[in-house]
């Protein structure tokens, strides 16, 4: 079974448990410049999208429901990655989802999806002369990253880069993410990628830590 697939079976099971009412609300603040480490001997950066507000989870004891969470899963892990690299941030902002409940949300990223759209993102992009590591990571939506990632990838230039893709997801791992990458920076070196359940980024540190050791 395809990860498009693994997810619609997700999804539809999601919609369900979406009629019973939760309400989104995103409370996390975005801004669009590069956030400097303090500690970034190593020139790396990491360029990520995360969505807060309404998200499905497939919880450790199989339970699936949704849930409102107030910072994004990914910028989670961003963080982590930061902290224990010294890396910047660049995170990649749009407005257009804020609030959105779960099921407009699945069916609205969908629709990007199939018809190849490029929502615009907040500000500019970043200048990456500098930094000659970048990690891009975001949540799996239907099979790949939001196409607002895509957006800015058609925007930025990573030729000579290393490039190490991850993605937070809740079942389809890194989905077509390495290889939607790849051929967004064919003259990038894009590692292995790496991915994590978004419910366990929060107890997750070690796992990302244990990743990054063994880059
Ligand atoms: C619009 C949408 C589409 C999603 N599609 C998938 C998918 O195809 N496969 C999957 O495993 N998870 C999927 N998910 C779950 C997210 O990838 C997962 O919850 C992720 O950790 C969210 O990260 P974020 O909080 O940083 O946005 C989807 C979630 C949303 C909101």
């Amino acid at each position: 079974m395809s990860a498009k697939q693994i997810f619609t079976t997700l999804a539809a099971f999601a919609l369900f448990l979406a009629s019973s009412g939760c309400n989104a609300q995103s409370k996390q603040e975005n801004t669009n410049a590069i956030t400097q480490s303090n500690n970034n001997a190593m020139n790396k950066i990491v360029i990520f999208f995360s969505h807060a507000g309404d998200n499905y989870v497939v919880g450790d004891n199989g339970a699936n429901y949704i849930t409102n969470i107030e910072v994004g899963n990914t910028k989670i892990v961003a963080d982590y990655i930061s902290e224990i690299t010294g890396a910047d941030q660049y995170e990649i902002v749009t407005h257009k989802y804020d609030g959105m409940a779960y099921t407009p949300l699945i069916n609205l990223a969908q629709e990007e999806a199939n018809k190849g759209e490029l929502p615009p993102y907040e500000g500019a992009a970043p200048d990456l002369s500098k930094y000659d590591t970048v990690f891009i990571g975001g949540p799996v939506w239907w099979g790949t990253y939001p196409q607002v990632m895509f957006t800015l990838f058609k925007d930025i230039d990573l030729a000579g880069k290393t490039v190490i893709p991850f993605t937070t997801h809740e079942g389809s791992g890194l989905a077509n993410c390495v290889s939607d990458v790849k051929k967004a920076f064919p003259k990038a070196t894009v590692t292995e990628g790496f991915s994590i359940y978004g419910h366990e980024v929060r107890s997750g540190k070690a796992k990302v830590e244990k990743w990054l050791k063994n880059l």
